[in-house]
């Protein structure tokens, strides 16, 4: 019994010498981290177990005018984005002239024909179900205002879009830029994009093209291709092409992302994984 007692009493003496002389190491001038390692270290939000290195490593290519308007507000930056993850992945997918759907020739599962909901379209036309659900909405909240919107084009196939593209690929808009996207790079094949009402320009001057202007986003449709952007997006500019992205994620877009679509969906690309996986409440 004394021997155990001598035993745990060197054992302990041993935990503490081998403490305190770990504290003093600690202290040694020079081996303490500086301000700015301990702010790499410092974990920026509650919401996501990341550390403020880790994450500024995600803004890096962004603009400087995004990046500022994130660090201006980093708490609702956080709570915004930790909203849109409730949102599955496949609502954000990044698509543009160098960037394709994959698989090339993907369908949604979840196309609806639009026959079924409360909405107009000028021939049969189908979108994902979400989508669907968000241009009823849409289409409701302008006829409220005696707005009349309706669908000119919804979801498109691969093989579609290669025949409307063989057609259309020597078109160019104003601002030189191709009218059409190659198949396999249109926003119309993830059934998330629709063309409404007009094809023309001038579709922003129309008391229809301003209420989407206005309006639209509050229903989760964002503008694909704004004017001032071609060279950014890879088109011409739009006024009656919208892309469902969800609502929360149109006011990220507009509060931190310029309210440039492209900027969003390239940055949800590339790291939607990374606050999936550091997200504290999963
Ligand atoms: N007009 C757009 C770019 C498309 O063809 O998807
Ligand atoms: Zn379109």
């Amino acid at each position: 019994m004394k021997r155990k007692t001598a035993a745990f009493a060197a054992a302990a003496l041993f935990l503490l010498i081998a403490a305190a002389s770990s504290a003093f190491t600690a202290r040694i001038p020079g081996n303490e981290p500086t301000a700015a390692e301990r702010a790499a270290a410092e974990n920026p939000s509650e919401r996501f177990g990341f550390t403020r290195a880790q994450w500024e490593s995600t803004l890096v290519e962004l603009p400087a005018f995004i990046r500022n308007a994130i660090h201006s507000d980093e708490e609702l930056f956080f709570k915004e984005m930790d909203e849109i993850l409730d949102t599955e992945r496949s609502f954000f997918v990044h698509i543009d002239t160098q960037t394709p759907v994959e698989p090339i020739d993907c369908r949604p599962a979840d196309l609806v024909d639009l026959s079924g909901y409360p909405v107009e379209t000028d021939k049969p036309m189908r979108l994902r179900k979400a989508a669907a659900e968000a241009f009823a909405a849409l289409s409701q909240a302008a006829a409220d205002d005696g707005i009349r919107i309706f669908a000119v084009s919804g979801y498109r196939t691969y093989d579609y879009q290669k025949r409307l593209y063989d057609r259309m690929k020597n078109d160019v808009g104003k601002a030189g830029l191709p009218v059409s996207a190659a198949p396999g790079h249109s926003q119309h094949q993830t059934g998330l994009a629709a063309d409404f009402n007009s094809l023309r320009q001038d579709f922003d001057e129309t008391k229809e093209g301003r209420w989407l202007r206005s309006h639209a986003a509050e229903f989760g449709w964002s503008l694909s291709y704004p004017e001032e952007f071609e060279t950014l997006t890879g088109y011409d500019y739009e006024p009656w092409h919208f892309r469902y992205l969800t609502a929360a994620a149109c006011r990220l877009q507009k509060r931190f992302f310029a309210d440039v679509q492209f900027y969003l969906t390239r940055y949800l690309h590339d790291w939607y994984g990374f606050y999936k996986e550091f997200r504290i409440n999963e």
